[in-house]
Protein backbone atom coordinates (compact mmCIF):
# COMPACT_ATOMS: atom_id res chain seq x y z
CA UNK A 1 0.00 0.00 0.00
CA UNK A 2 1.41 3.36 -0.43
CA UNK A 3 1.76 6.14 2.10
CA UNK A 4 -0.96 8.31 0.95
CA UNK A 5 -3.19 9.42 4.12
CA UNK A 6 -6.02 7.40 4.72
CA UNK A 7 -9.09 9.91 5.80
CA UNK A 8 -11.58 8.31 7.72
CA UNK A 9 -15.08 10.74 7.75
CA UNK A 10 -18.63 9.94 7.69
CA UNK A 11 -21.59 10.60 10.51
CA UNK A 12 -21.06 10.81 14.22
CA UNK A 13 -21.13 7.13 15.77
CA UNK A 14 -20.69 5.34 12.37
CA UNK A 15 -17.53 3.93 14.38
CA UNK A 16 -14.53 6.71 12.78
CA UNK A 17 -12.89 6.32 15.83
CA UNK A 18 -12.56 2.50 16.77
CA UNK A 19 -12.16 2.14 13.29
CA UNK A 20 -9.15 4.64 13.10
CA UNK A 21 -7.64 2.67 16.10
CA UNK A 22 -7.80 -0.76 14.25
CA UNK A 23 -6.89 0.80 11.00
CA UNK A 24 -3.72 2.02 12.71
CA UNK A 25 -2.79 -0.84 14.50
CA UNK A 26 -3.36 -3.76 11.32
CA UNK A 27 -1.42 -0.78 8.81
CA UNK A 28 1.47 -0.05 12.11
CA UNK A 29 0.49 3.94 11.05
CA UNK A 30 -0.29 6.92 13.56
CA UNK A 31 -3.84 8.29 14.30
CA UNK A 32 -4.76 11.25 14.17
CA UNK A 33 -8.13 11.92 15.80
CA UNK A 34 -9.01 15.03 15.08
CA UNK A 35 -11.37 15.76 17.43
CA UNK A 36 -8.88 14.59 20.30
CA UNK A 37 -6.33 16.58 18.61
CA UNK A 38 -8.07 19.83 18.63
CA UNK A 39 -9.32 19.05 22.27
CA UNK A 40 -6.08 18.69 23.70
CA UNK A 41 -4.48 22.07 22.17
CA UNK A 42 -7.33 23.60 23.23
CA UNK A 43 -7.24 22.72 26.91
CA UNK A 44 -11.15 22.17 26.20
CA UNK A 45 -13.63 19.53 24.94
CA UNK A 46 -15.24 20.03 21.63
CA UNK A 47 -18.64 20.42 23.52
CA UNK A 48 -17.48 23.62 25.63
CA UNK A 49 -15.52 25.35 22.17
CA UNK A 50 -19.14 24.84 20.77
CA UNK A 51 -20.96 26.24 23.80
CA UNK A 52 -18.28 28.57 24.47
CA UNK A 53 -16.64 30.14 21.19
CA UNK A 54 -19.76 28.84 18.61
CA UNK A 55 -19.02 26.42 16.11
CA UNK A 56 -17.72 28.82 13.47
CA UNK A 57 -14.42 28.67 15.57
CA UNK A 58 -14.32 25.21 15.72
CA UNK A 59 -14.43 24.81 12.14
CA UNK A 60 -11.80 27.07 11.41
CA UNK A 61 -10.07 25.20 13.93
CA UNK A 62 -10.88 21.92 12.29
CA UNK A 63 -9.42 23.62 9.19
CA UNK A 64 -6.00 25.04 9.89
CA UNK A 65 -6.14 21.20 11.55
CA UNK A 66 -6.54 19.91 7.90
CA UNK A 67 -3.73 22.21 6.43
CA UNK A 68 -1.11 21.04 8.59
CA UNK A 69 -2.35 17.34 8.19
CA UNK A 70 -2.16 17.36 4.75
CA UNK A 71 1.76 18.31 5.02
CA UNK A 72 1.89 14.34 6.13
CA UNK A 73 1.54 11.38 5.00
CA UNK A 74 1.35 7.49 6.18
CA UNK A 75 -1.28 8.95 8.75
CA UNK A 76 -4.52 7.36 9.42
CA UNK A 77 -6.97 10.45 10.16
CA UNK A 78 -10.46 10.14 11.81
CA UNK A 79 -12.22 13.65 11.34
CA UNK A 80 -14.75 15.16 13.31
CA UNK A 81 -18.65 14.13 11.30
CA UNK A 82 -18.82 17.65 9.77
CA UNK A 83 -15.52 18.29 9.08
CA UNK A 84 -15.81 17.44 5.64
CA UNK A 85 -19.02 18.40 4.64
CA UNK A 86 -17.38 21.38 3.73
CA UNK A 87 -15.80 21.23 0.13
CA UNK A 88 -12.74 23.28 0.53
CA UNK A 89 -12.00 20.51 2.97
CA UNK A 90 -12.17 17.71 0.90
CA UNK A 91 -10.62 19.75 -1.50
CA UNK A 92 -7.62 20.10 1.00
CA UNK A 93 -7.09 16.12 1.16
CA UNK A 94 -7.49 15.61 -2.43
CA UNK A 95 -4.39 13.84 -2.15
CA UNK A 96 -5.07 11.30 0.56
CA UNK A 97 -7.48 8.09 0.37
CA UNK A 98 -10.81 9.31 1.79
CA UNK A 99 -13.61 6.67 3.16
CA UNK A 100 -16.78 7.51 4.20
CA UNK A 101 -18.49 5.32 6.85
CA UNK A 102 -21.91 4.87 6.81
CA UNK A 103 -24.84 3.46 9.35
CA UNK A 104 -28.26 3.18 9.34
CA UNK A 105 -30.57 5.80 12.05
CA UNK A 106 -31.05 3.18 14.02
CA UNK A 107 -27.09 1.71 14.73
CA UNK A 108 -26.40 5.31 15.13
CA UNK A 109 -29.25 5.72 17.96
CA UNK A 110 -28.42 2.51 19.38
CA UNK A 111 -24.33 3.44 19.82
CA UNK A 112 -24.92 7.19 20.96
CA UNK A 113 -27.12 5.81 23.40
CA UNK A 114 -26.64 8.33 26.65
CA UNK A 115 -23.86 10.26 24.76
CA UNK A 116 -24.59 13.89 25.91
CA UNK A 117 -21.47 15.35 25.02
CA UNK A 118 -22.38 16.05 21.34
CA UNK A 119 -23.20 19.47 20.72
CA UNK A 120 -25.21 19.24 17.84
CA UNK A 121 -27.51 16.57 18.94
CA UNK A 122 -29.40 18.94 21.30
CA UNK A 123 -33.24 17.99 21.61
CA UNK A 124 -34.84 14.68 20.45
CA UNK A 125 -32.35 12.32 19.45
CA UNK A 126 -33.62 10.75 16.42
CA UNK A 127 -35.03 13.99 14.92
CA UNK A 128 -31.73 15.74 14.73
CA UNK A 129 -30.07 12.21 13.47
CA UNK A 130 -32.07 12.49 10.58
CA UNK A 131 -32.21 16.39 10.16
CA UNK A 132 -28.19 16.08 9.75
CA UNK A 133 -28.02 13.20 7.92
CA UNK A 134 -30.29 15.09 5.41
CA UNK A 135 -28.02 18.32 5.18
CA UNK A 136 -24.92 16.39 5.01
CA UNK A 137 -26.15 14.06 2.05
CA UNK A 138 -24.78 15.64 -0.76
CA UNK A 139 -21.37 16.28 0.65
CA UNK A 140 -21.09 12.84 2.22
CA UNK A 141 -22.28 11.39 -1.30
CA UNK A 142 -19.35 13.14 -2.96
CA UNK A 143 -16.68 10.97 -1.16
CA UNK A 144 -16.15 7.84 -3.57
CA UNK A 145 -15.63 4.98 -1.00
CA UNK A 146 -18.41 3.86 0.96
CA UNK A 147 -17.86 1.85 3.50
CA UNK A 148 -20.93 0.11 5.80
CA UNK A 149 -20.55 0.16 9.48
CA UNK A 150 -24.03 -1.95 10.53
CA UNK A 151 -23.11 -5.06 12.69
CA UNK A 152 -19.53 -4.95 12.63
CA UNK A 153 -16.15 -4.76 14.25
CA UNK A 154 -14.05 -2.64 14.13
CA UNK A 155 -11.90 -4.80 12.71
CA UNK A 156 -14.19 -6.13 10.77
CA UNK A 157 -14.42 -2.80 8.66
CA UNK A 158 -10.60 -1.72 8.77
CA UNK A 159 -9.88 -5.56 7.11
CA UNK A 160 -12.72 -4.40 4.49
CA UNK A 161 -11.06 -1.05 4.02
CA UNK A 162 -7.47 -2.47 4.07
CA UNK A 163 -8.86 -5.07 1.04
CA UNK A 164 -10.14 -2.05 -0.80
CA UNK A 165 -7.56 0.20 -0.93
CA UNK A 166 -5.38 -2.97 -2.05
CA UNK A 167 -7.68 -3.30 -5.03
CA UNK A 168 -5.83 -2.86 -8.35
CA UNK A 169 -7.89 -1.71 -11.23
CA UNK A 170 -6.12 -2.51 -14.42
CA UNK A 171 -7.64 -1.25 -18.00
CA UNK A 172 -7.59 -3.14 -21.00
CA UNK A 173 -8.02 -1.97 -24.32
CA UNK A 174 -10.35 -3.33 -26.86
CA UNK A 175 -11.34 -1.56 -30.08
CA UNK A 176 -14.85 -1.12 -28.99
CA UNK A 177 -13.53 0.34 -25.80
CA UNK A 178 -11.56 -0.18 -22.41
CA UNK A 179 -13.00 -2.37 -19.15
CA UNK A 180 -11.44 -2.51 -15.76
CA UNK A 181 -10.43 -5.73 -14.76
CA UNK A 182 -10.77 -5.10 -10.61
CA UNK A 183 -8.18 -7.75 -8.59
CA UNK A 184 -8.00 -7.95 -5.18
CA UNK A 185 -9.96 -9.73 -2.00
CA UNK A 186 -13.72 -10.13 -0.77
CA UNK A 187 -14.79 -8.23 -3.96
CA UNK A 188 -17.37 -10.69 -4.14
CA UNK A 189 -19.70 -8.26 -1.48
CA UNK A 190 -19.18 -5.52 -4.29
CA UNK A 191 -20.09 -6.61 -7.25
CA UNK A 192 -23.26 -4.28 -7.50
CA UNK A 193 -21.34 -1.24 -7.02
CA UNK A 194 -18.73 -1.63 -9.78
CA UNK A 195 -21.92 -1.34 -12.32
CA UNK A 196 -23.05 1.74 -10.02
CA UNK A 197 -21.98 4.04 -13.50
CA UNK A 198 -23.39 1.69 -15.97
CA UNK A 199 -26.93 2.44 -17.31
CA UNK A 200 -28.52 -1.64 -16.76
CA UNK A 201 -31.67 -2.92 -15.93
CA UNK A 202 -32.58 -3.85 -12.84
CA UNK A 203 -33.15 -7.77 -13.90
CA UNK A 204 -30.19 -9.51 -14.64
CA UNK A 205 -28.74 -13.17 -14.22
CA UNK A 206 -26.11 -14.76 -12.42
CA UNK A 207 -24.93 -18.13 -13.87
CA UNK A 208 -22.87 -20.56 -12.16
CA UNK A 209 -22.24 -23.94 -11.61
CA UNK A 210 -23.67 -25.96 -8.26
CA UNK A 211 -19.87 -26.02 -6.77
CA UNK A 212 -19.06 -22.39 -7.28
CA UNK A 213 -23.05 -21.62 -6.45
CA UNK A 214 -23.28 -23.08 -3.27
CA UNK A 215 -19.61 -21.31 -2.06
CA UNK A 216 -20.04 -17.79 -3.52
CA UNK A 217 -23.91 -17.62 -5.30
CA UNK A 218 -25.29 -15.63 -2.48
CA UNK A 219 -22.60 -12.89 -1.89
CA UNK A 220 -23.05 -12.09 -5.30
CA UNK A 221 -27.02 -11.97 -5.28
CA UNK A 222 -27.10 -9.54 -2.19
CA UNK A 223 -24.25 -7.35 -3.42
CA UNK A 224 -27.01 -7.49 -6.28
CA UNK A 225 -29.97 -6.34 -4.63
CA UNK A 226 -28.13 -3.92 -2.80
CA UNK A 227 -27.92 -1.55 -5.87
CA UNK A 228 -31.50 -2.53 -6.65
CA UNK A 229 -30.75 -4.98 -9.08
CA UNK A 230 -33.30 -8.16 -9.36
CA UNK A 231 -30.96 -10.82 -9.83
CA UNK A 232 -32.26 -14.60 -11.49
CA UNK A 233 -29.79 -17.05 -9.82
CA UNK A 234 -29.10 -19.60 -12.44
CA UNK A 235 -27.45 -23.00 -12.82
CA UNK A 236 -25.59 -25.39 -14.79
CA UNK A 237 -23.76 -28.36 -14.30
CA UNK A 238 -20.57 -28.56 -13.21
CA UNK A 239 -17.52 -29.76 -16.07
CA UNK A 240 -16.06 -29.11 -19.40
CA UNK A 241 -18.79 -31.89 -20.76
CA UNK A 242 -21.74 -29.47 -19.71
CA UNK A 243 -19.55 -26.06 -22.24
CA UNK A 244 -21.68 -27.15 -25.66
CA UNK A 245 -24.70 -25.95 -27.23
CA UNK A 246 -27.27 -27.41 -25.11
CA UNK A 247 -26.06 -25.49 -22.24
CA UNK A 248 -26.37 -22.60 -24.07
CA UNK A 249 -29.78 -23.25 -25.71
CA UNK A 250 -30.86 -24.40 -22.01
CA UNK A 251 -29.61 -20.61 -20.65
CA UNK A 252 -31.71 -18.84 -23.78
CA UNK A 253 -34.92 -20.42 -22.46
CA UNK A 254 -33.81 -19.34 -19.00
CA UNK A 255 -32.98 -15.70 -19.77
CA UNK A 256 -36.42 -15.59 -21.63
CA UNK A 257 -38.20 -16.85 -18.47
CA UNK A 258 -36.32 -14.33 -16.58
CA UNK A 259 -37.50 -11.41 -19.10
CA UNK A 260 -33.80 -10.64 -19.69
CA UNK A 261 -33.67 -7.21 -22.01
CA UNK A 262 -30.87 -5.98 -23.92
CA UNK A 263 -29.50 -3.91 -21.32
CA UNK A 264 -29.78 -6.88 -18.47
CA UNK A 265 -26.22 -7.76 -17.39
CA UNK A 266 -25.20 -11.13 -17.08
CA UNK A 267 -22.84 -12.40 -14.59
CA UNK A 268 -20.86 -15.46 -15.29
CA UNK A 269 -19.68 -16.71 -11.92
CA UNK A 270 -17.39 -19.45 -11.97
CA UNK A 271 -14.11 -21.02 -13.69
CA UNK A 272 -13.41 -21.07 -17.86
CA UNK A 273 -16.31 -23.27 -18.44
CA UNK A 274 -19.16 -20.92 -16.87
CA UNK A 275 -17.17 -17.80 -18.44
CA UNK A 276 -16.81 -19.41 -21.61
CA UNK A 277 -20.07 -20.58 -21.95
CA UNK A 278 -22.09 -17.80 -19.94
CA UNK A 279 -20.10 -15.53 -22.40
CA UNK A 280 -21.09 -17.12 -25.52
CA UNK A 281 -24.76 -17.22 -24.39
CA UNK A 282 -24.56 -13.51 -23.64
CA UNK A 283 -22.54 -12.87 -26.81
CA UNK A 284 -25.73 -13.98 -29.02
CA UNK A 285 -28.88 -13.64 -26.82
CA UNK A 286 -31.02 -10.44 -28.33
CA UNK A 287 -27.66 -9.99 -30.21
CA UNK A 288 -25.73 -9.56 -27.35
CA UNK A 289 -26.55 -8.02 -23.92
CA UNK A 290 -23.68 -7.06 -21.40
CA UNK A 291 -21.20 -9.20 -20.04
CA UNK A 292 -19.80 -9.49 -16.50
CA UNK A 293 -16.86 -12.40 -15.66
CA UNK A 294 -16.47 -12.99 -12.51
CA UNK A 295 -13.68 -15.93 -12.29
CA UNK A 296 -13.05 -18.26 -9.27
CA UNK A 297 -10.22 -19.90 -10.48
CA UNK A 298 -6.56 -19.27 -10.81
CA UNK A 299 -6.78 -20.21 -14.69
CA UNK A 300 -10.01 -18.10 -15.17
CA UNK A 301 -8.36 -14.91 -13.43
CA UNK A 302 -5.07 -15.24 -15.76
CA UNK A 303 -6.69 -16.11 -18.99
CA UNK A 304 -9.95 -16.88 -20.06
CA UNK A 305 -11.87 -14.16 -18.70
CA UNK A 306 -9.81 -11.55 -20.47
CA UNK A 307 -9.45 -11.21 -23.88
CA UNK A 308 -12.93 -11.56 -25.21
CA UNK A 309 -12.29 -15.11 -26.56
CA UNK A 310 -16.09 -16.89 -25.75
CA UNK A 311 -16.56 -20.38 -26.77
CA UNK A 312 -17.70 -23.77 -26.29
CA UNK A 313 -16.94 -27.16 -27.57
CA UNK A 314 -18.25 -29.50 -30.53
CA UNK A 315 -18.25 -33.28 -30.50
CA UNK A 316 -15.27 -32.86 -32.98
CA UNK A 317 -13.43 -30.48 -31.18
CA UNK A 318 -12.94 -27.98 -28.74
CA UNK A 319 -14.08 -24.47 -28.69
CA UNK A 320 -15.09 -24.92 -32.38
CA UNK A 321 -18.03 -22.47 -31.74
CA UNK A 322 -17.67 -19.21 -30.27
CA UNK A 323 -16.89 -15.57 -30.38
CA UNK A 324 -15.30 -12.24 -29.53
CA UNK A 325 -17.14 -11.03 -26.68
CA UNK A 326 -15.85 -8.27 -24.71
CA UNK A 327 -16.71 -7.75 -20.95
CA UNK A 328 -18.02 -4.84 -19.28
CA UNK A 329 -15.81 -5.31 -16.49
CA UNK A 330 -13.65 -8.71 -14.54
CA UNK A 331 -14.00 -8.90 -11.01
CA UNK A 332 -11.04 -11.13 -9.77
CA UNK A 333 -11.63 -11.80 -5.92
CA UNK A 334 -8.48 -13.18 -4.73
CA UNK A 335 -9.92 -14.48 -1.64
CA UNK A 336 -12.29 -17.32 -3.54
CA UNK A 337 -8.68 -18.73 -4.03
CA UNK A 338 -8.74 -20.29 -0.51
CA UNK A 339 -11.56 -23.12 -1.57
CA UNK A 340 -10.06 -24.11 -5.24
CA UNK A 341 -9.19 -27.94 -5.37
CA UNK A 342 -4.85 -27.70 -5.33
CA UNK A 343 -5.14 -29.19 -8.58
CA UNK A 344 -7.09 -26.46 -9.73
CA UNK A 345 -4.70 -24.21 -8.75
CA UNK A 346 -1.73 -25.98 -9.88
CA UNK A 347 -3.25 -26.37 -13.53
CA UNK A 348 -3.72 -22.03 -13.37
CA UNK A 349 -0.35 -21.76 -12.67
CA UNK A 350 0.94 -23.46 -15.63
CA UNK A 351 -0.66 -20.80 -17.56
CA UNK A 352 1.12 -18.27 -14.91
CA UNK A 353 4.21 -19.41 -15.71
CA UNK A 354 3.31 -19.92 -19.47
CA UNK A 355 2.76 -15.80 -19.21
CA UNK A 356 6.56 -15.40 -17.76
CA UNK A 357 8.18 -17.86 -20.53
CA UNK A 358 6.02 -15.81 -23.27
CA UNK A 359 7.06 -12.12 -21.73
CA UNK A 360 8.43 -11.67 -18.26
CA UNK A 361 11.58 -12.67 -17.06
CA UNK A 362 11.18 -11.03 -13.91
CA UNK A 363 7.23 -12.60 -13.06
CA UNK A 364 8.87 -16.18 -14.06
CA UNK A 365 11.81 -15.31 -11.21
CA UNK A 366 8.93 -14.08 -8.98
CA UNK A 367 6.89 -17.10 -9.90
CA UNK A 368 9.92 -19.21 -8.44
CA UNK A 369 10.62 -17.45 -5.11
CA UNK A 370 7.13 -17.99 -4.72
CA UNK A 371 7.11 -21.74 -5.33
CA UNK A 372 9.94 -21.79 -2.72
CA UNK A 373 7.93 -19.76 -0.17
CA UNK A 374 4.97 -21.77 -0.12
CA UNK A 375 7.59 -24.86 0.10
CA UNK A 376 8.36 -23.43 3.11
CA UNK A 377 5.04 -22.53 4.87
CA UNK A 378 3.29 -26.33 4.15
CA UNK A 379 5.82 -28.47 2.30
CA UNK A 380 5.39 -29.87 -0.85
CA UNK A 381 2.91 -32.27 -0.19
CA UNK A 382 1.18 -30.48 2.46
CA UNK A 383 1.07 -30.10 6.29
CA UNK A 384 -0.45 -32.92 7.96
CA UNK A 385 -0.89 -30.58 11.38
CA UNK A 386 -2.83 -28.31 10.10
CA UNK A 387 -4.53 -29.79 7.36
CA UNK A 388 -3.22 -27.08 4.57
CA UNK A 389 -2.85 -28.90 1.73
CA UNK A 390 0.33 -26.85 0.05
CA UNK A 391 -0.37 -22.61 -0.58
CA UNK A 392 -2.83 -21.51 -2.92
CA UNK A 393 -1.42 -18.44 -2.21
CA UNK A 394 -0.78 -15.97 -4.67
CA UNK A 395 -0.23 -12.46 -4.06
CA UNK A 396 -2.22 -9.61 -6.33
CA UNK A 397 1.29 -7.87 -7.58
CA UNK A 398 2.02 -11.55 -8.95
CA UNK A 399 -1.55 -11.93 -10.83
CA UNK A 400 -1.36 -8.50 -11.86
CA UNK A 401 1.95 -9.10 -13.33
CA UNK A 402 1.10 -12.53 -14.81
CA UNK A 403 -2.14 -10.43 -16.70
CA UNK A 404 -0.38 -7.97 -18.05
CA UNK A 405 1.69 -10.02 -20.48
CA UNK A 406 -1.83 -11.22 -21.74
CA UNK A 407 -3.18 -7.88 -21.96
CA UNK A 408 -0.16 -6.66 -23.50
CA UNK A 409 -0.61 -9.07 -26.38
CA UNK A 410 -4.37 -8.53 -26.43
CA UNK A 411 -4.46 -5.15 -26.77
CA UNK A 412 -1.84 -5.48 -29.88
CA UNK A 413 -3.69 -8.02 -31.40
CA UNK A 414 -7.54 -8.15 -30.17
CA UNK A 415 -9.14 -10.73 -32.91
CA UNK A 416 -6.15 -13.04 -33.03
CA UNK A 417 -4.42 -12.32 -36.01
CA UNK A 418 -0.81 -12.22 -35.26
CA UNK A 419 1.20 -12.00 -31.90
CA UNK A 420 -1.98 -13.35 -30.05
CA UNK A 421 -0.45 -16.68 -31.32
CA UNK A 422 2.24 -15.99 -28.59
CA UNK A 423 0.03 -17.09 -26.26
CA UNK A 424 -0.38 -20.36 -27.51
CA UNK A 425 2.97 -21.45 -26.37
CA UNK A 426 2.92 -25.39 -25.04
CA UNK A 427 -0.82 -25.62 -26.59
CA UNK A 428 0.05 -26.92 -29.62
CA UNK A 429 1.31 -29.85 -28.24
CA UNK A 430 -0.96 -30.12 -24.87
CA UNK A 431 -4.16 -29.86 -26.46
CA UNK A 432 -3.25 -32.90 -29.03
CA UNK A 433 -2.45 -34.57 -25.85
CA UNK A 434 -5.90 -33.26 -23.86
CA UNK A 435 -7.66 -34.40 -27.24
CA UNK A 436 -5.67 -38.17 -26.87
CA UNK A 437 -6.82 -37.85 -23.13
CA UNK A 438 -10.78 -37.56 -24.29
CA UNK A 439 -10.47 -33.46 -22.43
CA UNK A 440 -10.34 -35.54 -19.08
CA UNK A 441 -7.08 -34.28 -18.36
CA UNK A 442 -6.74 -30.71 -16.82
CA UNK A 443 -5.98 -28.25 -19.50
CA UNK A 444 -3.22 -26.50 -17.33
CA UNK A 445 -1.84 -30.01 -16.68
CA UNK A 446 -1.74 -30.30 -20.80
CA UNK A 447 -0.04 -26.92 -21.56
CA UNK A 448 2.72 -27.50 -18.80
CA UNK A 449 3.34 -31.07 -20.84
CA UNK A 450 3.27 -28.59 -24.23
CA UNK A 451 5.25 -26.10 -22.79
CA UNK A 452 8.07 -28.97 -21.65
CA UNK A 453 8.02 -30.03 -25.01
CA UNK A 454 8.76 -27.10 -26.89
CA UNK A 455 11.07 -26.25 -24.62
CA UNK A 456 12.95 -29.36 -25.88
CA UNK A 457 12.61 -28.75 -29.36
CA UNK A 458 13.90 -25.60 -28.86
CA UNK A 459 17.35 -26.27 -27.40
CA UNK A 460 17.68 -29.42 -29.50
CA UNK A 461 17.30 -26.57 -32.54
CA UNK A 462 19.61 -24.39 -30.85
CA UNK A 463 17.00 -21.41 -30.25
CA UNK A 464 17.21 -21.70 -26.90
CA UNK A 465 20.31 -22.76 -24.86
CA UNK A 466 20.04 -25.85 -22.15
CA UNK A 467 20.01 -23.51 -18.87
CA UNK A 468 16.67 -21.95 -20.11
CA UNK A 469 15.34 -25.52 -20.99
CA UNK A 470 15.76 -26.65 -17.77
CA UNK A 471 15.30 -23.52 -15.73
CA UNK A 472 11.49 -23.59 -17.44
CA UNK A 473 11.12 -27.68 -16.80
CA UNK A 474 12.28 -26.84 -13.27
CA UNK A 475 9.43 -24.15 -12.42
CA UNK A 476 6.67 -26.78 -13.94
CA UNK A 477 7.80 -29.20 -11.74
CA UNK A 478 8.14 -26.90 -8.39
CA UNK A 479 4.54 -26.18 -8.78
CA UNK A 480 4.28 -30.16 -8.78
CA UNK A 481 3.01 -30.28 -12.95
CA UNK A 482 3.36 -32.74 -15.19
CA UNK A 483 6.33 -32.05 -17.35
CA UNK A 484 6.33 -35.92 -19.63
CA UNK A 485 3.66 -36.89 -21.46
CA UNK A 486 1.74 -40.23 -20.17
CA UNK A 487 3.25 -43.00 -22.00
CA UNK A 488 0.14 -44.10 -23.27
CA UNK A 489 0.04 -41.92 -26.06
CA UNK A 490 2.89 -42.17 -28.64
CA UNK A 491 4.39 -39.23 -30.09
CA UNK A 492 3.53 -40.73 -33.77
CA UNK A 493 -0.08 -40.52 -32.27
CA UNK A 494 0.31 -36.96 -30.88
CA UNK A 495 1.30 -35.83 -34.36
CA UNK A 496 -1.91 -37.29 -36.10
CA UNK A 497 -3.56 -35.13 -32.97
CA UNK A 498 -1.70 -32.22 -34.14
CA UNK A 499 -2.95 -32.49 -37.94
CA UNK A 500 0.62 -32.22 -38.45
CA UNK A 501 1.65 -33.86 -41.56
CA UNK A 502 -1.33 -32.05 -43.98
CA UNK A 503 -0.46 -28.66 -41.73
CA UNK A 504 3.14 -29.03 -42.77
CA UNK A 505 2.01 -29.76 -46.13
CA UNK A 506 0.02 -26.72 -46.45
CA UNK A 507 2.96 -25.17 -45.07
CA UNK A 508 0.73 -24.06 -42.02
CA UNK A 509 2.19 -25.79 -38.66
CA UNK A 510 3.12 -23.05 -36.79
CA UNK A 511 5.05 -23.57 -33.46
CA UNK A 512 5.33 -20.75 -30.56
CA UNK A 513 9.27 -21.85 -29.23
CA UNK A 514 11.01 -20.26 -26.16
CA UNK A 515 14.34 -18.29 -27.41
CA UNK A 516 14.88 -17.12 -23.84
CA UNK A 517 13.13 -16.73 -20.72
CA UNK A 518 10.28 -13.71 -21.41
CA UNK A 519 10.85 -14.16 -24.88
CA UNK A 520 9.15 -16.63 -27.41
CA UNK A 521 9.11 -16.83 -31.06
CA UNK A 522 6.69 -18.23 -34.01
CA UNK A 523 8.22 -21.06 -35.85
CA UNK A 524 6.96 -22.29 -39.36
CA UNK A 525 9.62 -24.54 -40.63
CA UNK A 526 9.88 -26.85 -37.93
CA UNK A 527 10.92 -30.45 -39.33
CA UNK A 528 8.95 -33.47 -38.37
CA UNK A 529 12.05 -35.37 -37.28
CA UNK A 530 12.12 -32.38 -34.87
CA UNK A 531 9.24 -32.71 -33.22
CA UNK A 532 9.32 -36.49 -33.03
CA UNK A 533 12.93 -36.53 -31.26
CA UNK A 534 11.63 -33.72 -28.58
CA UNK A 535 8.39 -35.72 -27.82
CA UNK A 536 10.50 -38.89 -27.77
CA UNK A 537 12.93 -37.03 -24.58
CA UNK A 538 9.49 -36.19 -23.17
CA UNK A 539 8.85 -39.61 -21.76
N1 LIG B 1 -11.54 -18.07 -23.38
C1 LIG B 1 -10.25 -18.23 -23.26
O1 LIG B 1 -9.48 -17.38 -23.70
C2 LIG B 1 -9.73 -19.42 -22.52
C3 LIG B 1 -8.39 -19.49 -22.15
C4 LIG B 1 -7.95 -20.58 -21.40
C5 LIG B 1 -8.84 -21.60 -21.06
N2 LIG B 1 -10.15 -21.51 -21.46
C6 LIG B 1 -11.11 -22.56 -21.10
O2 LIG B 1 -11.23 -22.61 -19.70
C7 LIG B 1 -11.69 -23.91 -19.32
C8 LIG B 1 -10.92 -24.36 -18.11
O3 LIG B 1 -11.19 -23.49 -17.06
P1 LIG B 1 -10.87 -23.87 -15.52
O4 LIG B 1 -9.53 -24.44 -15.45
O5 LIG B 1 -11.20 -22.67 -14.72
O6 LIG B 1 -11.87 -25.08 -15.23
P2 LIG B 1 -13.37 -25.17 -14.64
O7 LIG B 1 -14.17 -24.00 -15.01
O8 LIG B 1 -13.88 -26.50 -15.04
O9 LIG B 1 -13.13 -25.14 -13.06
C9 LIG B 1 -12.44 -26.21 -12.47
C10 LIG B 1 -13.20 -26.79 -11.28
O10 LIG B 1 -13.07 -25.94 -10.15
C11 LIG B 1 -14.36 -25.65 -9.59
N3 LIG B 1 -14.23 -24.33 -9.01
C12 LIG B 1 -14.16 -23.15 -9.66
N4 LIG B 1 -13.90 -22.16 -8.80
C13 LIG B 1 -13.83 -22.71 -7.57
C14 LIG B 1 -13.57 -22.19 -6.27
N5 LIG B 1 -13.27 -20.90 -6.08
N6 LIG B 1 -13.59 -23.04 -5.23
C15 LIG B 1 -13.83 -24.36 -5.42
N7 LIG B 1 -14.04 -24.92 -6.63
C16 LIG B 1 -14.04 -24.09 -7.68
C17 LIG B 1 -15.28 -25.76 -10.76
O11 LIG B 1 -16.60 -25.98 -10.35
C18 LIG B 1 -14.68 -26.95 -11.51
O12 LIG B 1 -15.11 -28.15 -10.94
C19 LIG B 1 -11.51 -24.79 -20.52
O13 LIG B 1 -12.77 -25.05 -21.08
C20 LIG B 1 -10.69 -23.94 -21.48
O14 LIG B 1 -10.97 -24.22 -22.83
C21 LIG B 1 -10.60 -20.44 -22.18
ZN1 LIG C 1 -4.55 -22.32 -22.11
Amino acid sequence: MDRRNIVLTGFMGTGKTSVGHALAKLLGRKLIDMDTWIAAREGQTVAEIFAERGEADFRELERALILELVASENLVIATGGGALVNPENRAAFSDAQIICLDASVDEILARLNGANDRPLLQGDKETRIQELLDARRDAYNAIAMHVNTNQRTPQEIAQEIVNRLEMREILVETPHGAYPIFLGRCLLDHVGEFLRDHKFAARCAVVTNPTVGMLYAQRVLESLRAQNFSPTLIEIPDGEQYKTLDAVRDLYDQFIAAKLERRSPIFALGGGVIGDTVGFAAATYLRGVPFVQIPTTLLAMVDSSIGGKVAVDHPSGKNLIGAFKFPVCVIADLSVLETLPLEEFRAGMAEVIKHGVIGDAGLFEQIRETGKQGDRETGKQGDRETGKQGSREVSGELLERALRVKIEIVERDPFEENVRAHLNLGHTFGQAIEKLAEYKMRHGYAVAMGVCVAARLAANISLCDATTRDEIISLFEEFELPTHIPQEFSAEQILDAMGTDKKIQDGKLRLILPREVGCVVIMNDVRRGAMLKALAESY
